[in-house]
């Protein structure tokens, strides 16, 4: 992606972090976000998916601040309504995905919130079991493990999956539409729990955010592999059979010649995606159960015609919501 170096926003510079996408940026200003550096981001964000910025020295209200100059943006609501939680950050446009309970202590494994959080060790895209799916995910650092203990990120190129599909392969997954749910993730991250073998955790007995397979990324005119860890059947293909299809995809777009990780250093560091074109998943380490690592989101809705799938544009369900 040698080509591609260059930014119209001079002294921007983009290091490819992987020969097909992901890079590392340096050169932008996050004291004073402009919408030039917003739409640069963007424009960016369309041919390398996975964008990294080392730190930029935002905190949560200019990380908010930032994220409404991408689009809408989308909030946990629906999560501390539906699952009696509660929101220790102080939006409720932060996704709190890091290991520290509420009152600051460090998740411990075994604990529900531990339980929900394995979800985020598979290769997903955010809010696919949403009618309106996440476009930008914008992930800032703000306490960090120390070096040794993993927990980087590692993010998926399934626009170069997609393309290396078989023809045969890619006409006979062409028209698939998949449905999406946050409980196929947290059920099969947690194998057998009787925990979530509730009727509270059947992803039967919930709603399912519809989004075709195949589908143009129209920020590209490149074409993408739509999959992720909440995939969990097909229309019109018995349950169990449209599973393991989307089980094999999965496995395939996550192979490691198609991955990218992207390591944690500092706090104010900021990793940028976009759901519509990558996946991505936390790497377990050490740090669990005993360093903390705080890593707070904001999630822009998807902006293109593809944003709402099947579930109808306009839909006011979320998953989460009692
Ligand atoms: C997320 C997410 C992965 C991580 O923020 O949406 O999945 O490494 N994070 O914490
Ligand atoms: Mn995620």
């Amino acid at each position: 992606m040698d080509d591609k170096t260059s930014s119209p926003i001079p002294g921007v510079q983009y290091h490819p972090l992987h020969p097909t996408f992901a890079a590392e940026v340096t050169g932008m200003d996050f004291a004073n976000v402009t919408q030039e550096m917003v739409d640069e981001i963007k424009r960016a964000l369309a041919i390398y998916g996975v964008l990294v910025f080392r730190k930029t020295g935002l905190d949560d209200a200019r990380h908010v601040e930032m994220s409404h100059m991408f689009g809408d943006l989308d909030d946990i609501k629906p999560f501390v309504a539906g699952l009696g939680q509660t929101n220790r950050l102080s939006s409720d446009y932060l996704f709190d995905v890091g290991n520290v309970n509420p009152d600051g202590t460090i998740t411990q494994p075994g604990t529900m919130r531990e339980l929900l959080l394995r979800c985020n060790y598979h290769f997903h895209a955010d809010s696919a079991f949403n009618p309106r799916r996440a476009g930008y995910s914008l992930l800032l650092a703000h306490h960090l493990p120390p070096p040794g203990h993993g927990g980087a990120t590692e993010f998926a190129d399934t626009r170069t999956a997609y393309d290396d599909l078989s023809q045969s392969e890619k006409d006979r997954i062409n028209d698939w539409v998949v449905n999406n749910s946050q409980l196929q993730c947290r059920r099969s991250a947690n194998p057998g729990n009787p925990l979530l073998q509730t009727d509270e955790f059947d992803p039967m007995k919930h709603r399912f955010g519809k989004h075709r397979l195949v589908q143009t990324h129209e920020a590209s005119g490149r074409t993408n592999l739509y999959i992720a860890a909440h995939s969990h059947h097909i229309d019109g293909m018995p349950v169990d059979e449209g599973l393991r299809e989307l089980l094999k995809l999965l496995d395939y777009a996550g192979q490691p010649k198609y991955t990218c990780p992207v390591e944690w250093r500092d706090p104010g560091d900021l990793v940028i995606w976009d759901n519509t074109c990558t996946l991505h998943r936390s790497v377990k380490g050490t740090y669990e159960g005993k360093y903390k690592r705080d890593l707070r989101r904001t999630t822009v809705h998807d902006m293109s015609s593809q944003a709402w799938g099947l579930n109808g544009e306009g839909a006011t369900w979320r998953f989460g919501l009692p």
